[in-house]
């Protein structure tokens, strides 16, 4: 197992998720940010607790890995569109990321991570899960796998309505992705498709592409490829994009959970042939 100088970092499961003690991340000085950056290449999600940063701590905390990313259509903070608000409360009609997904995944250039710190939470509920995708590829058989690297799928995004009276920051986007794809740090091979934004297999015909994305959408909900994490104020969870899906379950009404997101651009998708 690898080790770390300057973080103490206990695995939720084998597969996937850690705990982080022993950080304040209002001020990371680089040899922890390496720490961290490992861990998470690691785990793919990495949990943080009592965790007080300001929002402009925030921000400069999900800089140090990337320019960041402005989503579509939610509402966002302070009038900084790089810090989405995250927000159900008695009055909500839906949760955000109630489906398994992978951040605005139909983006040509999708997030590669983002960072969540809550800030209220249900005394009870509202827990998020995540998804390995590196584990969800392993787990098929090669031949299967095989083909899947052959496939190339459509993301579509439709925030219609989603956010409210929110005026969306952009187009809703749509992108044509991989169905497996290389992770550009640990170059290992992920399943890139996903419940809320993949809606066709460009290779197939329409049955051959429900019934297979069917097949893979609930593959990826095996309970053996997730951790679960039980949110108090101050937790922070970030998670990769690249590698992971999540949903936050919306069991708590009419209890209040609420928080600052922020994340970091990332690559357009692809497979690299190990062929
Ligand atoms: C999301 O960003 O998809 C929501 C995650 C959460 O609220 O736990």
């Amino acid at each position: 197992m690898q080790s770390y100088t300057h973080i103490e970092v206990q695995p939720v499961t084998p597969t996937i998720g850690a705990l982080v003690r022993g950080v304040d991340l209002a001020t990371v000085d680089d040899e922890t940010w390496q720490d961290i950056f490992d861990a998470w290449m690691s785990h793919s999600v990495l949990f943080f607790r009592d965790q007080t940063m300001s929002p402009e701590q925030h921000l400069a905390f999900a800089r140090r890995f990337g320019p960041l990313h402005v989503h579509p259509a939610a509402p966002y903070a302070n009038g900084i569109p790089e810090l989405m608000i995250i927000r159900t409360d008695r009055h909500s009609k839906r949760n955000n990321g109630s489906g398994w997904h992978s951040d605005v995944s139909a983006d040509e250039e999708p997030p590669l991570g983002t960072i969540l710190h809550l800030h209220e939470v249900p005394s009870r509920g509202g827990d998020t899960l995540w998804s390995s995708m590196y584990a969800a590829y392993d787990a098929l058989s090669p031949r299967l796998q095989s083909f899947l690297e052959s496939l190339t799928a459509r993301h579509t995004s439709n925030y219609d309505g989603y956010y409210g009276d929110h005026t969306p920051q952009r187009a809703f986007p749509s992108a044509v992705h991989p169905v497996v794809r290389t992770h550009p740090v640990t170059k290992r091979k992920a399943l890139f498709v996903n419940s809320s934004f993949t809606r066709r297999i460009l290779e197939l015909t329409a049955p051959e592409s429900r019934s297979l994305l069917d097949f893979l959408l609930d593959h990826v909900q095996n309970p053996a490829f997730q951790c679960r994490f039980k949110w108090a104020p101050g937790s922070v969870a970030m998670w990769d994009n690249r590698c992971t899906q999540h949903m936050a379950i919306w069991d708590y009404h009419p209890m209040t959970r609420a928080g600052l997101r922020v994340s970091i651009k990332g690559d357009r998708p692809y497979l690299q042939s190990t062929g």
